[in-house]
């Protein structure tokens, strides 16, 4: 098999389609170092002194893992010096990030979830990293939190690092969704799956059905008629999964369909689900759209969310699209 590397295929991409300018590419190619080095700690486990809680608490209101702080400042660090960035936000960090005076900055403002899945860290599970990429405005020197707000179809890229059996990078620059698996004698990234695409159909779900008795009306009328099998109104059986780490319930959707819920529910007056727009809903709505799929908060498209605040949460309908149109249309019936 010819092995073709991310740069090679950035390099390309490029010179065929003209998405992706030289600035952009950069980011990318660090990014994806970054998270070869946290695949690294990840891996390391107990050997690293990497595991368990920091005993700090992030805007989330969320125990800090050791490994959400360590992926945290290994993706500001990468990311601050190579005069690509204006700014990044994550959801470790209360507000934005400026680019230190001593370094360049550029047209791109980053945003992430450096360690998706923490409550699987210390069990060994698969987690992962989300980014997202948009512009700064035009002409802005210094970008505020302001400038962050911005609706996901405004994204240029987007994507995540899995650390599961093996470590992949799945990217979108929108221009279709491509994985590159990580080799990890030579330290590079391979491309080995070329334009993912969801089926439109499946039967196969995940939603964390402990929160049951909370649910609003729609979602508890789509689960039962999923769970009534063969007999009921859907005349087929659902199988269900869930992996506590959107990056893992993601990916296996981009592998072979599914749909992912986080609903809002009836906890809190307004909770308006668990996670977050921009670093989580976002990035990969946007590379379930490129596959495909469909995403939807319930009742609109993500990618059209107007964000009001950095660290806003929404409800998350995602995946194989018939599926993601029908719970969709139960929101929308008076
Ligand atoms: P994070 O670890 O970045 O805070 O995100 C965890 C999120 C998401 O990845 C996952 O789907 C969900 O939380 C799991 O929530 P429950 O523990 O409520 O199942
Ligand atoms: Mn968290
Ligand atoms: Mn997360
Ligand atoms: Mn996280």
């Amino acid at each position: 098999m010819k092995r073709i590397s991310l740069t090679q295929y950035l390099v390309e991409e490029q010179r065929l389609n003209n998405n992706i300018p030289a600035e952009l590419r950069l980011l990318i190619e660090v990014v994806a170092r970054a998270c070869k080095t946290i695949s690294h700690a990840v891996g390391k486990g107990a050997l690293g002194e990497v595991l368990g809680s920091a005993e700090t608490e992030n805007i989330q209101g969320e125990v800090q893992k050791k490994l959400d702080i360590l992926s945290n400042e290994i993706l500001l660090e990468a990311n601050e010096w190579g005069g690509h960035l204006a700014a990044m936000a994550s959801e470790e960090m209360e507000s934005i990030h400026l680019i230190p005076n001593r370094y360049p900055k550029g047209e791109y403002m980053l945003l992430f979830d450096p360690l998706d899945g923490s409550s699987n860290i210390d069990v060994n599970v698969t987690i992962g990293t989300i980014f997202s990429v948009i512009k700064a405005p035009e002409g802005m020197a210094t970008p505020t939190e302001q400038d962050f707000l911005q609706a996901g179809s405004k994204q240029v890229a987007a994507g995540y690092a899995i650390y599961g059996p093996q470590t992949m990078f799945v990217l979108t620059t929108g221009q279709g969704v491509n994985c590159f698996t990580l080799d990890r004698e030579m330290g590079s990234w391979v491309l080995t799956q070329r334009n993912m695409t969801i089926p439109e159909d499946t039967q196969e779900y995940a939603i964390n059905a402990s929160n049951s008795r909370h649910w609003y009306p729609p979602v508890t009328r789509y689960i039962d008629e999923l769970l009534a099998g063969t007999t009921g109104p859907r005349g087929k059986n659902f199988n269900m999964r869930w992996i506590a780490a959107m990056v893992t319930d993601v990916h296996r959707i981009l592998n072979r369909g599914g749909i992912f819920m986080y609903p809002a529910d009836a906890r809190e007056p307004d909770k308006a689900g668990k996670l977050r727009l921009m670093y989580e809903a976002n990035p990969m709505s946007m590379l379930i759209e490129q596959a495909g799929g469909a995403s939807t908060n319930g009742k609109q498209r993500i990618l059209d969310i107007q964000p009001e605040k950095l660290h806003q949460r929404v409800a998350v309908f995602l995946g194989s699209k018939n599926e993601v149109e029908r719970v969709t249309s139960y929101h929308l019936e008076k």
